[in-house]
């Protein structure tokens, strides 16, 4: 008789333990900082008319961009704007620029309009990140490949 205390309590600690990561897992997606698989419908939708993961098209090639200095593609003619543009390609330097590219780097030869919505600009930085991490990129190019984008829709 002695026993059946601790074990009730154990009980009751496990279900309660069980329990936990439902309650958790609701708090963690609520506050998910971005959500690649939405990042990259949006990439596919509103980046890929311009930009690949590895070829230059009307943009330059974003494998491994994030981190990267801006304007250091080699190869690429960027504008004199991003070419001295001096910073490295974070998540806050993304948002501003993916907000309205011509506000924040004027001169710069990214004819798009930008990004309004901040959940969309969260979803394709954290896709930026993960995606076009250099380790990643092989990757992603192949699953890419399947489904060419046009590139009439520059818009400049
Ligand atoms: C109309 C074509 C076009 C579209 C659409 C476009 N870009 Fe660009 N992007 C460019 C061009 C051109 C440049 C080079 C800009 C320069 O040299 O000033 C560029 C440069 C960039 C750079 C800097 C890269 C580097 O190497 O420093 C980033 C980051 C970028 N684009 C992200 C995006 C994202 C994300 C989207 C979609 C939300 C997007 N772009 C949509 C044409 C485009």
């Amino acid at each position: 008789m002695k026993l059946a205390l601790p074990i009730v309590l154990a009980c009751i600690v496990l279900g309660l333990a069980a329990r936990a990561p439902s309650i958790f897992a609701g708090e963690e997606s609520a506050a998910a900082p971005g959500d690649p698989a939405r990042g990259e419908a949006i990439y596919t939708h509103e980046c890929s008319g311009c930009h690949a993961v590895n070829q230059t098209l009307v943009g330059p090639k974003h494998c491994g961009v994030f981190g990267r200095r801006a304007g250091t593609v080699p190869g690429y003619g960027y504008s004199d704007a991003m070419k001295q543009a001096g910073f490295v390609w974070d998540a806050k330097h993304l948002d501003d620029f993916l907000k309205s590219p011509i506000t924040y780097l004027n001169g710069t030869n990214m004819g798009y309009a930008g990004l309004d919505s901040a959940k969309d600009r969260a979803d394709v930085i954290v896709y930026l990140r993960e995606a076009m991490d250099p380790t990643n990129c092989t990757l992603t190019a192949s699953k890419a490949a399947p489904k060419p984008q046009a590139a009439d829709t520059q818009g400049r």
